[in-house]
């Protein structure tokens, strides 16, 4: 009775995987922050793709980790980049399987902020918000060259998703879509991440771009723009500390919603299964769950495998 009344329903297919590919590795290593993640190399990526198929989990997002950075972040559109070449080959293994990849330049620049940098007349740097929009644009066409089906870009620049609609329409990628991190805030939970992806800003931070936690309204503005310009998709990141904002956004959109369930919030779960204090099954499902409650209908989450086989 229990099956037949219960009003939320969590499956393999609502999940999708983030996986990182670096140009340099050359066996898959194992990032110390995140128990059970690892850094590819692009000859991963195949048996990757079809393992992730047999699960019948509903897409990967890939990230990249370039040989090179430099200020600019130009390595983000290299079309023999991480990136590029792991899409070609997860869509040659597996046609059928959705991938998606972000777009922004924290992962190239030599500084790790999301964007190129300016000196403002007080002689200190920041992120040159329009000419950051044009170096995304390069990105998301070299990944829609490669194959990708979704772009979805983390930068949160002003106006990008406009930007990147453009591109890709000029470019024939009329059929690529974009899922837009349109509400993502300046959060403490992307600590592990940003050793995975070796992203983290050199100096200063994510303030000038990304949220302000305390904030609710202006997250609802960020969504309304972002579905003005273009988005197919929005989405909410991090998700558990952020439930009562994608219940919210889950009454003003019609579009689909994805939550974005962060590497600190995966790493606290670990953590804590590793030291005997929860129970790391019924943990993590009953999070998913509450991803899925609050009006997500699908996440980005590391728990994707593990989930997806216990929910088998
Ligand atoms: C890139 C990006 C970040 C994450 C996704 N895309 C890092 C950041 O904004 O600092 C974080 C993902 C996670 O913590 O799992 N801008």
């Amino acid at each position: 009775m229990r099956a037949l009344v219960r009003e939320t329903t969590l499956s393999p297919g609502d999940f999708i995987l983030p996986l990182f590919f670096s140009a340099t590795c050359k066996e898959p290593e194992p990032i110390g922050t995140m128990p059970g993640v690892m850094r590819l190399p692009v000859s991963a990526a195949a048996a990757e793709a079809r393992a992730i198929k047999d699960l019948g989990i509903g897409g990967v997002i890939l990230f990249g980790l370039p040989a090179q950075k430099d200020p600019e972040g130009r390595a983000g559109y290299d079309p023999d980049g991480p990136v590029p070449r792991a899409i070609a080959e997860m869509k040659s293994a597996v046609p059928d399987l959705l991938v998606m990849a972000d777009v922004c330049n924290c992962e190239y620049t030599d500084h790790g902020h999301c964007g190129v940098l300016r000196k403002r007349r007080d002689g200190t740097m920041d992120v040159d918000n329009d000419a950051t929009l044009e170096i995304l644009a390069l990105d998301a066409l070299a990944y829609a060259k490669a194959g990708v089906d979704v772009v979805a870009p983390s930068d949160m620049m002003d106006g990008r998703v406009k930007a990147l609609r453009e591109a890709l329409d000029a470019g024939g990628f009329e059929e690529t879509s974009i899922l837009a991190y349109s509400i993502k805030y300046a959060s403490g939970f992307y600590g592990p991440f940003r050793e995975a992806a070796d992203c983290a800003p050199q100096f200063g931070d994510r303030a000038g771009y990304q949220m302000d936690p305390a904030n609710a309204r202006e997250a609802l503005r960020e969504a309304a723009l972002d579905e003005e310009e273009g988005a197919d998709m929005l989405m909410v990141k991090p998700a558990l500390p952020y439930l009562d904002i994608l219940a919210r956004l889950r009454d003003r959109t019609t579009l689909p919603i994805g939550a974005y369930n962060v590497s600190g919030e995966y790493a606290m779960i670990k953590a804590a299964a590793a030291a005997n204090m929860i129970d790391e099954r019924r943990a993590t499902l009953e999070a998913l769950t509450s991803i899925r409650r609050a009006g997500a209908d699908f996440i980005l989450t590391y728990h994707a495998k593990d989930a997806s086989r216990w929910l088998r």
